[in-house]
């Protein structure tokens, strides 16, 4: 996970102002810590802080002009959480800092050879040691892949050279974008200035180096050439636009974003040639492999159950991580993976599984400039924005609708009814589900089919936002064993009308129960909005525990560990 963010520039500029932009927008993806490095006239000055990004930037009280700045968010896997392990990471002698993203799985070693050369480091972290051996184990840093291992992107500061380096193994992305004056490194495409028109994105065992405005790229240390892509982006995903939190704001978009998923999947040309050529994949199909984490993967258990039913074809949802070579996918089968991020690394993971086996894959995802969408055949787009918030909610029923859209070609869905449909859910929310004035020990929330797959993500989100214990079950297999847990302190929440014997049996053992009602008319589609009260009640509920729902503890929004 952790974010990078930096900016060069020929004449002395405030970069450091624009490097904090940017990784306001990048701490999405850690918020153990932050850090920047810039260059002074006289050093290479390094602030960092533990805590959020706010946190930095009290502590960055001067903003002097600098040419060059980079910037880390971090989400602590290698060493605990404090200012030291925080990054930019220097070299001994001060003239190097990096930022880095990833593991690197040989750093034991690393260190060892350079304790033989004298150099101690002072951190346990992996990253402390790139800075070192670019400084004092490297004539030519663009052979640095032959000598790290693991999966890494990292950005390194030289002071002498007033210069940048950047190195990327494997599937973590790195962005490098251009405006008139600026050249800016970053993790995601959406931390980039409106002002930046052009962009490449960095891709695996490259290296590149950037003096002023002058860029050059390597691979293996073979200079290479690569083509600048135009890149337009005119919305600020800052803005919470009135909402306190972003997963209000989020939930709160879910019904403009049906109607622009209805209106784009059936009328832009693009889409509807896509969704021809997904109809030719599918004819052969014996099989579809539904593969993905978290959230996205309780998108795909509801996908799998729909394409089952609609199409009569075979579907298997996987957890990403839990596929492996000798997971049998011999049919004739299609993978479709599904992801908000495109980058989660359990699903890249797969993906290299999938291609192994030659089965073609098709994404489900929400940023199209992804590894995962550049990885697949082709990819849907969920056309839902940018999602900030940790605990994903509107990416949730953009990968429902969308795949629901793919596997009912020929049903025609009146967009105004699910509108209407989602749009009274979202104001009878609050109505339905209270604040508990005493905190339950434990949530169950039920439910049968696909009301059970959505119990399991409303059951994530609560746990997610509200650290309170929450299971989704299958309603009728709570006798089956966790009903021994039910007391007067358990609060149950039941979807759908079939679940009365499971109520009773809650209710007879002191448990309280909530009935979340089926909207109606009913359909496959409609249950979907069930899921929105949950989502508000997890919202509600670890706001008035004094939590930001926006940043869960522990948590990232972009996992791209394995
Ligand atoms: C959802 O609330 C979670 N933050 C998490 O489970 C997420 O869905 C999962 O990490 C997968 O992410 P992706 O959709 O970006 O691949």
């Amino acid at each position: 996970m952790c974010g990078i963010f930096g900016c060069i520039s020929k004449q002395p500029q405030n970069l450091i102002k624009k490097t904090l932009e940017g990784l306001k927008i990048l701490e999405y993806r850690g918020y153990d810590s932050a850090g920047i490095a810039y260059i002074t006239q006289s050093k290479l000055k390094v602030i960092k802080q533990i805590g959020g990004l706010e946190q930095l930037i009290k502590k960055v009280k001067n903003q002097p002009d600098t040419t060059i700045c980079i910037g880390h968010t971090r989400w602590a896997t290698n060493g605990a959480v404090s200012v030291e392990n925080s990054h930019p990471h220097l070299s001994i002698d001060g003239t190097i800092a990096v930022v880095h993203n990833g593991i690197i799985e040989n750093y034991q070693d690393c260190r060892k050879q350079l304790e033989t050369k004298g150099i101690k480091l002072r951190t346990p972290v992996d990253t402390e040691i790139i800075p070192n051996i670019l400084c004092y184990t490297y004539n030519n840093k663009h052979n640095i892949h032959k000598y790290l291992k693991g999966q890494y992107v990292f950005c390194a500061v030289n002071y002498k050279k007033q210069s940048l380096f950047i190195a990327k193994k494997g599937n973590l992305p790195l962005y490098i974008g251009q405006d008139q004056q600026v050249i800016y490194i970053t993790s995601d495409t959406l931390a980039l200035p409106n002002s930046v028109t052009q962009i490449i994105s960095m891709n695996n065992l490259e290296t590149c180096e950037i003096n002023g405005s002058k860029i050059s790229f390597f691979y293996l240390n073979r200079p290479i050439k690569k083509q600048w892509q135009p890149f337009n982006q005119s919305f600020t995903s800052s803005n919470k636009n009135g909402f306190s939190t972003y997963m209000e704001k989020e939930i709160n978009e879910i019904p403009s974003i049906t109607q622009q998923i209805i209106f784009q999947y059936t009328n832009n040309n693009n889409l509807l040639k896509l969704r021809q050529k997904f109809q030719q994949d599918l004819k052969n199909t014996k099989c579809i492999h539904l593969c993905a984490c978290g959230t996205s993967y309780h998108a795909a258990l509801i996908l799998a159950n729909i394409i089952e039913t609609n199409l009569h074809i075979r579907a298997i949802a996987h957890i990403s991580s839990e596929l492996s070579e000798t997971t049998l996918l011999d049919e004739p089968s299609l993978a479709i993976v599904i992801s908000q991020s495109g980058e989660t690394a359990d699903t890249l993971n797969c993906i290299d599984i999938l291609d192994t086996k030659q089965i073609p894959i098709i994404a489900l995802c929400n940023i199209t400039t992804s590894t995962i969408a550049k990885r697949s055949k082709y990819t849907f787009p969920l056309l839902c924005g940018p999602e900030i918030a940790v605990a994903s909610t509107k990416a949730f029923y953009a990968a429902v609708l969308v795949g629901y859209l793919l596997f009912n070609s020929k049903t025609t869905i009146s967009s105004s009814n699910l509108i209407r449909n989602i749009t009274t859910t979202l104001k009878i929310s609050r109505h339905l589900l209270h604040i508990p004035t005493q905190l339950p020990n434990k949530i169950f929330i039920i439910g049968k089919g696909i009301n059970y797959y959505l119990a399991l993500e409303a059951a994530l989100k609560i746990k997610e936002v509200t650290y309170l214990h929450c299971e989704g079950y299958p309603a009728n297999e709570l006798k089956h064993g966790p009903l021994s847990m039910v007391d007067n302190k358990t609060l149950a929440i039941a979807f759908g009308t079939d679940t009365a014997n499971a109520i009773a049996e809650i209710t007879a053992r002191g448990g309280k129960v909530i009935t979340i009602p089926t909207p109606t008319p009913s359909s496959q589609l409609s249950s979907i909005s069930q899921i929105i009260p949950i989502q508000i009640f997890a919202l509600d509920l670890a706001l008035s525990l004094g939590y930001n729902p926006d940043k869960p503890r522990n948590l990232a929004k972009s996992v791209t560990v394995l």
